[in-house]
């Protein structure tokens, strides 16, 4: 698929080219493992490596802006149309988390191949994390039978007020970054890209701030209760494997280190949370409000014990703490709070937009949420508006696309000649030689042609923003 200015190929050639270029003009240390450890210290206009077992975006530290999206197939999009729209994107992931801007010859009759909106941003964190609603496993792309066991639909639980039309979806696209217009410019682009092949079907935005102080721990959710104190460690390998990773013995063979996806749009009701005296407000949640101490405790990180708290509290029917099963059952939260202005009634449309990741949402989110749904003392205020749930394919490389596991293997790319050629990610199998110099000088680095194209220009060095904290 085309689009304006850009073929498929040069995308991807600029994708491994420009950006090797961009990893090698990043200072040493920058470039963030999507899926080592969360560097609490990390730049946070660095660059996160798109490519790996896992994709980005998951274990990864939760940047400050989410941009969450889902598209639906356009009627009559064929399977190998499908893999172009995702390799397509994947060109576009190599650019966008590197920091760069599509190119284009900047031709002043064509639309620009970049809208611009992040030129003058770095990466910033930048990940796209991509996934696959049960509805493509439908009839239309013959993937009935690829379907995992796992990924069944949603059940509607107690007290569920779900819109459609903001639920669900063909493809996920889930966009964070550090500032908002990177995330948004990540989404648009990719929507952009999708043009006759998959319409957006529903948006969310979501912030997450950290604490200014960092002792502080765990940011706050907007009922004033820090948010994130014990959920998985998303830097314990073993935790993840156990948790969070789909199995090689879990199945189906094509889901090997992936995972699942599920989000809910969380409407919380906070005109009437405001109103509710202190001593409720720490029932209802099951720790304290200022220090977020369980019961019992004094500092966040005390252990919990749910039988200091009332039975519906919500910290112990989320998490009954009944051993192995329990542990077993435990999410990978990554949600982010949103506020969408005004609903009808005239109070605050503001929430948190809910986004789990797990191994196995029949064993994890669908037990814990029945179970919330019927018994949480947070039901009073707050109703889930909005469900969807993806499969998350493992990662790929420079050279694939996430999905090719599912789909097939892409075609070989096409490779041209470049300057930055010796620059080229390494095990990119398409790399061309490096330009040797022209007056070859022993230990000088090759120098490329004044005539061969340029390599994508960096971005100008935005504002710094105060380093990131670790979240507990
Ligand atoms: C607006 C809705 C929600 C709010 C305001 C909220 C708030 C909180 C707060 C303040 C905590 C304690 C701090 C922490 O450990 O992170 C917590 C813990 C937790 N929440 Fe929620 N939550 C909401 C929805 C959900 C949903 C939908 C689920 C899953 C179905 C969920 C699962 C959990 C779990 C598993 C814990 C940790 C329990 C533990 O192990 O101690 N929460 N939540």
């Amino acid at each position: 698929m085309d689009i304006p200015h850009i073929t498929r190929r040069s995308l991807i050639a600029s994708a491994v080219t420009g950006g090797a270029a961009a990893l090698l003009a990043q200072p040493a240390g920058l470039i963030e493992k999507a899926n080592a450890a969360a560097n609490p210290a990390c730049d946070p206009h660095s660059s996160v490596d798109p490519y790996g077992v896992h994709q980005a975006g998951i274990t990864t530290s939760a940047p400050e802006h989410l941009q969450l999206a889902a598209f639906d197939l356009a009627p009559g999009t064929t399977r190998p149309q499908l893999v172009e729209l995702l390799q397509t994107w994947q060109g576009a992931i190599g650019l966008l988390t590197r920091g760069l801007p599509l190119p284009d010859a900047g031709e002043p009759d064509k639309a620009p191949a970049d809208t611009g909106e992040a030129l003058s941003q770095r990466a910033d964190r930048l990940t796209i994390t991509i996934g696959f609603g049960p509805s493509l496993f439908d009839t239309r792309f013959g993937l009935a039978d690829q379907r995992p066991t796992a990924l069944v639909d949603l059940p509607a639980f107690t007290g569920d007020a779900i819109d459609p039309a903001r639920s669900h979806g063909d493809l996920s696209v889930q966009c964070c970054a550090e500032t908002r217009l990177v995330a948004e410019h990540a989404l648009r682009t990719l929507a952009r890209m999708a043009t006759g092949r998959a319409t957006v079907r529903w948006t969310q935005a979501g912030f997450n701030e950290p604490p200014s102080n960092p002792a502080d721990g765990a940011g706050r959710n907007l009922f004033g209760f820090k948010d994130g104190t014990a959920n998985l460690d998303a830097n314990d390998p073993a935790r993840m494997a156990r948790n969070v990773w789909v199995d090689p013995a879990d199945g189906p063979a094509w889901l090997a280190g992936g995972t699942y996806q599920v989000y809910r749009r969380v409407l919380m009701i906070v005109r009437t949370w405001d109103e509710s005296v202190l001593s409720e407000q720490e029932d209802v949640m099951g720790r304290r409000r200022l220090s977020g101490a369980p019961f019992g405790g004094t500092r966040e990180s005390d252990p919990v014990n749910n039988a200091l708290m009332p039975l519906t509290a919500h910290i112990r029917v989320a998490n009954p703490r009944t051993g192995a099963d329990s542990e077993n059952e435990r999410i990978l939260r990554r949600g982010y709070s949103f506020h969408d202005g005004i609903a009808a009634d005239g109070t605050f449309d503001a929430g948190l937009a809910f986004v789990a990741y797990q191994r196995d949402a029949r064993r994890q989110f669908i037990t814990m949420q029945t179970r919330l749904a019927a018994n949480d003392a947070l039901n009073e205020y707050i109703a889930h508006t909005a469900s969807a749930i993806f499969v998350i394919p493992p990662g790929t490389t420079a050279n694939g696309y996430v999905g090719e596991t599912l789909l097939g293997a892409a075609p070989p790319r096409v490779t041209v000649p470049n300057p930055a050629a010796d620059l080229t990610l390494p095990g990119a199998p398409g790399a061309v030689a490096p330009t040797p110099p022209a007056t070859p000088t022993p230990g000088a680095p090759a120098t490329p042609s004044p005539t061969a194209p340029k390599p994508p220009k960096r971005r100008a060095p935005a504002r710094r923003k105060r380093p990131r904290r670790p979240r507990a």
